[in-house]
Order: structure tokens, then C-alpha cells, then sequence
């Protein structure tokens, strides 16, 4: 008789939590002023004036009409600690109770930081980064104001912080900081450069792609969850580039971005953010976007790793590509080689050399991940540093 225990790989325990409000649709900034605290002193935080030109900034400053603002411009892409570190000398001196973070996914997680360094006390933030977020007590409440779809840091509790002194950059969660609200506005996405429209739909895709392409734990509702996400970006992504003025496309895109990194497809499944972690040493060293380096990683990782992903590989050409007929290897391949093209197609290119850099570049990158002690990634922590050389090979 079978052992009652011995069971087919199940879904795993999880504890979700969420408790960030979304005000979604065109006009939905003007709804923020009810869920700033009345007589908070607000800081409003944002980057290179790209919400001075589309209108956004006026329409939070009508918003914000009733409060006491603090403004903080100049938060760069892949927000850099130096420049945050100057944020919460403000947030201190000016008693600043609330921020507002309005931008992409660079000023929310470098909002993300403030909030939570502004309250450490009298120890080193940089620890902040160090520990992962797990030393985080505290930390000031904040909203969003979401002007590109990409990162889901509008409903995370995640962020993503470079040291550039040090060419480090590193991640951090904690509960602590999740927005209180994000407002999803797609009609402040439409003068998006199109390198930030594709970057986004990559982002995304692969954000679903690290939590849904590990091995199969009968999940079959992240699962689908998970793939209704991907042909969503596959379908209505070349659309942002056809049809830059469609507000549905845009809105499609947005909500897609924000359900493939809100935890919700995560839960009790096993996650692989290998990819991620490689391209933030790429972006450290040679400033790609992050988006960029992701497009590099994940098709040489997908086919480096195939043996451990195999079932997975195959449910995916199955059903994100349609992809059925001949043997299982001939399917693989050419379900990675879709996902190529795919980036391809959004304008984001997946080759190193379409950035300038050559194989001296993949050695400086295991370097880091050596230094960094990033040589046990993946679901199975198996992805060493031979591993990420492979896969960074496959995309000279
Ligand atoms: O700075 P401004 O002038 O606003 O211009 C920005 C910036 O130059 C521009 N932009 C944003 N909205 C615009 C716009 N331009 C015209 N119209 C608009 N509506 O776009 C440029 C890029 O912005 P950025 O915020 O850097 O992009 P993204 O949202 O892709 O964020 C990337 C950062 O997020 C991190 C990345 O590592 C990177 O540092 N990530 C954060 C994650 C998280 N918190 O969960 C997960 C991700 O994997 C990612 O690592
Ligand atoms: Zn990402």
C-alpha cells in the first residue's frame, strides 16, 4: 500500500497579503485627496519632469490643493541611493508624515526607500539593502501615482536600489511597504517613449515568466492565471506600438503589469528569479535597462535550465504559442525561440552584442555574481556561476 504521504508535487503552503487600494481609470487622480490624511505634510516625489510635460503633475497638484507639499524632483532611473539619501535628509528636517510617489517604477522604489529609512534610526540605511528589508520596523506611509506599466511596484513590496559608488544594485521587500494606493491612470501612459512602452510589456512577461515557469506543483489556477497574463501581453503588446492612441490597449497593458508582480500568481508555487537577479548586476555595470537585460537572460536561461523545467517548457508551448506538434525538444526550442522573437518584436533587443558588449562583459557579470554570492539561484538553487555563464553565452 502507498505510503499516504507520498503524494504528487502539491500546491504550498502560503500566506498572502495585499492591502494596496487601486484607483484604476482615466481621471482617477482627482480620487487621492479623501486618502491623504488631512493635515499630513506630503512629500511628492517624481523624476525628470516627464509628468511636467503630459499634464500629470498639475492634475496631483489639484489634488494635493489642501495639503502642505514638499516637492522632491530628479529620482533617476534605477533609483539611486545617494540621490534617496538626499530625500530623507528633507523628509527629516521638514516633518514630512506622508509621500507621494509619481513616476515609474524607479520613483516608487526609491519612494519605497525613503519610507522606510526616514524611520531607522540612527543606523546606516545601506543595511536596509544589505539585510533584504528584513530589518525594516518601520516606515512612512505612501501612495502612488503609476505613470508606466512595468515593474507591479505600485502593488508590491518590493524595490530595486543602486549604490552607484559601488555599481551594486540591490533589492529589498518588507511588508511595511506596500502603497497604501496606487492610482492606474492609462491615459498618462500615451507619451511613453516607445522604448519604455516595450520595455514594460518585456518586464512583465518575464516577471510571469519567474514565477510560473519552475516545475509543475498542481496549481492550475496560478498556472492559468499565470498564462492568461502572457497571451495578454503577447496579444495586445505589438498593439501599444500599432495603436499608440488606444486607451484599452493601454489600459490592458496596465492592469497586466500590475496582476504579474502583485503576488497574486506567486502564491504556493515555487519561484525562480534568476534572471532578474543577472540582469541587475548587467544593469549595474553596463546601465542597461532593466528591461533590457532581462530580454538577454531569460532565453539563454530557458534553455540552459530545459531538464529542470522541461514539463513546464512544454505546458508553455502548448499553451502560450499553440505549439503541439513534433517531439518535446523541437517544441522547447521553438517555444524560446518565440519568446525572442516576442521581445524582438516589442523593440527590445535580446542579444548582448545589440548593447555593445561582447564575451568580456559576461566574465565582469560572474564576476559579481561570485562577489555577490548569487551563485545558488533558481527554484532548485542550482543556477551557479557556470550556469549564468552559459546562459548569458547563448545571448552574445
Ligand atoms: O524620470 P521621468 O522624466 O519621469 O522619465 C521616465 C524615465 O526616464 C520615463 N517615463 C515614465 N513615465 C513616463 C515617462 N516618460 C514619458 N511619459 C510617461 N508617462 O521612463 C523612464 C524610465 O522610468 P523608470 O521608472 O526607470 O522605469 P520602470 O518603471 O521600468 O522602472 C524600472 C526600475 O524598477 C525596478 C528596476 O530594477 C528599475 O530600477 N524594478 C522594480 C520592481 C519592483 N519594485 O517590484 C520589480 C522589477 O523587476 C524591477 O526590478
Ligand atoms: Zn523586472
Amino acid at each position: 500500500m502507498a505510503a499516504p504521504f507520498n503524494r504528487e508535487p502539491a500546491l504550498l503552503n502560503f500566506d498572502f497579503y495585499n492591502p494596496t487600494q487601486i484607483l484604476f481609470g482615466k481621471g482617477q487622480i482627482a480620487a487621492i485627496t479623501p486618502l491623504i490624511p488631512a493635515g499630513a505634510r506630503v512629500m511628492m516625489l517624481y523624476g525628470g519632469g516627464s509628468i511636467k510635460r503630459n499634464g500629470v503633475y498639475d492634475e496631483v497638484k489639484a489634488a494635493l490643493g489642501g495639503h502642505a507639499v514638499v516637492e522632491f524632483p530628479g529620482i533617476e532611473p534605477n533609483p539611486q541611493y545617494e540621490t534617496l539619501m538626499k530625500a530623507v535628509e528633507i523628509v527629516k528636517a521638514e516633518r514630512i508624515d506622508f509621500l507621494l510617489a509619481v513616476g515609474g517604477g524607479s520613483v516608487i522604489d526609491g519612494t519605497k526607500f525613503i519610507a522606510a529609512a526616514a524611520l531607522f534610526g540612527d543606523a546606516d540605511p545601506w543595511l536596509i539593502l544589505e539585510k533584504g528589508g528584513r530589518n525594516i520596523a518601520a516606515a512612512l506611509p505612501f501612495g502612488s501615482v503609476l505613470t508606466l506599466p512595468a515593474t507591479g511596484s505600485e502593488m508590491n513590496s518590493a524595490s530595486v536600489i543602486t549604490r552607484a559608488a559601488t555599481q551594486e544594485k540591490r533589492p529589498f521587500a518588507n511588508r511595511l511597504v506596500f502603497p497604501k494606493f496606487s492610482v492606474l491612470d492609462p491615459s498618462t501612459t500615451f507619451t511613453l517613449p516607445l522604448r519604455q512602452v516595450g520595455n514594460g510589456v518585456v518586464d512583465a512577461f518575464v516577471h510571469v515568466m519567474e514565477q510560473y515557469m519552475t516545475h509543475p506543483v498542481n496549481a492550475p489556477v496560478q498556472d492559468r492565471w499565470a498564462e492568461g497574463l502572457l497571451l495578454t501581453l503577447i496579444e495586445e503588446g505589438p498593439k501599444t506600438l500599432s495603436e499608440p492612441d488606444n486607451l484599452d490597449v493601454r489600459a490592458n497593458i496596465m492592469w497586466t503589469a500590475t496582476m504579474a508582480l502583485n503576488g497574486v500568481i506567486g502564491v504556493g508555487v515555487p519561484q525562480d528569479w534568476s534572471t532578474h537577479m543577472i540582469g541587475h548586476e548587467l544593469t549595474a555595470l553596463y546601465h542597461l535597462d532593466h528591461a533590457q537585460t532581462l530580454a538577454v537572460v531569460l532565453p539563454g536561461m530557458l534553455t540552459v535550465r530545459r531538464e529542470a523545467k522541461r514539463a513546464k517548457l512544454l505546458q508553455y508551448a502548448a499553451r502560450v504559442w499553440g505549439l503541439v506538434e513534433g517531439d518535446e525538444d523541437g517544441r522547447i526550442d521553438a517555444a524560446i525561440e518565440r519568446t525572442r522573437a516576442f521581445f524582438e518584436q516589442m523593440g527590445v533587443k535580446t542579444r548582448l552584442s545589440g548593447y555593445g558588449l561582447d564575451a568580456g562583459a559576461i566574465d565582469a557579470v560572474v564576476n559579481r555574481l561570485e562577489a555577490h554570492k548569487l551563485v545558488k539561484l533558481g527554484e532548485h538553487r542550482d543556477v551557479d556561476a557556470a550556469a549564468s555563464r552559459a546562459a548569458l553565452q547563448l545571448s552574445l
